[in-house]
């Protein structure tokens, strides 16, 4: 398995699985569309591989298009297989993935989400290619799971975007079992990814203002007029603010390689798998990490709780672990070290 395609390739993890699949070897088809991400990153990834003394760049190959235009990724798929050497595998990352955004508008989230997913599966199907890892997101669970969240926990999404990733799982569970003698599917849940690659050439690059908590730590240490706000401080956990499961994005690029490899190796299978440390850390603490590490004071005060928050999701990672026989191996040092280097040298972003 040589030739994989990488959809929303430019974005914050697909860029850095495009890094990971090219490190080892793979052919990448990046397709992205660049509405929520810069072309810039292309550069960026072919800057890594020489860095790296590599010749690997030319093993990566750029689509600009949307998928939501299903000719679009037709024409890649058909060329493909006309060339003599088929797209062997997809990483399903493209989508719209913010939740505040998908509250105020879902329709869109459910018009691009859905649809893009419907269009890249039955141009799968059609060309026989039928090995899939899809980007989910930990999302999926309830506010009721307690953590650590296993796989099999009651799943109940509590926004559009979180819906639009539990229906694209139950669209590929559906798909799976029209034909269970050919399909290899892994929906990976992700926790909280941060950090930046250590070469700080990619790294998260939120078009307008960042919701999440990673990257307004980092404008609040560039910029001493900016506090961060802090959504409540009388959670019932050990300092009084929520905890979450923060991986670095590396991680997460090698979990997909690692799930690729699997996949590959083993016979059909619809997997669904969490992607997280099994660690959790609060607001405090990674703003007190940050600081230490980094040198650099990060101003805060404390607001009211947020709407939709939950105290604590931690991912119980022992499935991806034993299955994988991969750990996560970034701590949370370098997470914040490597995010840090990448916001200073990208102060605009791209
Ligand atoms: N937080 C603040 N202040 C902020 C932003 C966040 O205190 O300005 C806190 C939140 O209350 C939360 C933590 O920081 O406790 C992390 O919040 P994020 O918004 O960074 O991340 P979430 O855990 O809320 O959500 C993230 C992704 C979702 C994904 C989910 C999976 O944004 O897309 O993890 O668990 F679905």
């Amino acid at each position: 398995m040589k030739r994989i395609l990488i959809t929303g390739g430019a974005g914050f993890i697909g860029s850095h699985t495009c890094v990971s699949l090219l490190e080892n070897d793979y052919e990448v088809y990046l397709v992205d569309s660049f509405v929520n991400s810069s072309p810039i990153v292309i550069n960026r990834i072919l800057s890594i591989c020489d860095l790296n003394n590599s010749n690997l760049g030319k093993n990566l190959k750029v689509f600009k298009g949307d998928l939501k235009d299903k000719v679009f990724i037709e024409d890649i798929f058909s060329n493909a297989d006309k060339s003599g050497n088929p797209i062997n595998g997809v990483i399903h990352f493209a989508g719209l993935k913010a939740v505040n955004e998908s509250v105020l508008n879902p329709l869109r989230y459910w018009q691009e989400n859905i649809f893009s997913s419907l269009n890249l599966v039955s141009v799968m199907k059609k060309y026989n290619c039928n090995l899939l890892v899809f980007s989910s997101s930990a999302t999926v669970y309830g506010k009721e799971s307690s953590s650590p969240i296993k796989e099999n926990s009651y799943l109940n999404p509590s926004n559009p975007y979180g819906n639009t990733k539990l229906t694209i799982e139950k669209i590929l569970n559906d798909l799976y079992d029209e034909n269970s003698n050919i399909w290899k599917i892994a929906c990976l849940r992700y926790f909280n990814p941060i950090g930046a690659h250590t070469s700080s050439l990619i790294g998260e690059n939120p078009v307008g203002m960042p919701n999440n908590l990673f990257p307004l730590i980092c404008n609040a240490a560039l910029d001493n007029n900016t506090k961060l706000k802090i959504f409540g401080s009388d959670w019932d956990t050990i300092d009084g603010t929520c905890i979450r499961d923060y991986i670095h994005v590396s991680d997460v690029a090698e979990g997909h390689l690692k799930t690729l490899e699997y996949l590959n190796n083993h016979k059909t299978n619809i997997l669904k798998m969490n992607i997280g440390t099994g660690l959790g850390t609060s607001v405090l603490e990674l703003i007190e990490t940050f600081s230490r590490v980094n040198k650099v004071t990060v101003d805060y005060k404390f607001t009211s709780r947020r709407d939709g928050d939950s105290k604590e999701i931690v991912a119980d990672n022992s499935f991806s672990s034993s299955l994988l026989n991969w750990i996560p191996k970034r701590s949370l040092e370098d997470m914040c070290i490597d995010g840090w280097n990448w916001k200073k040298n990208n102060v605009n972003g791209f």
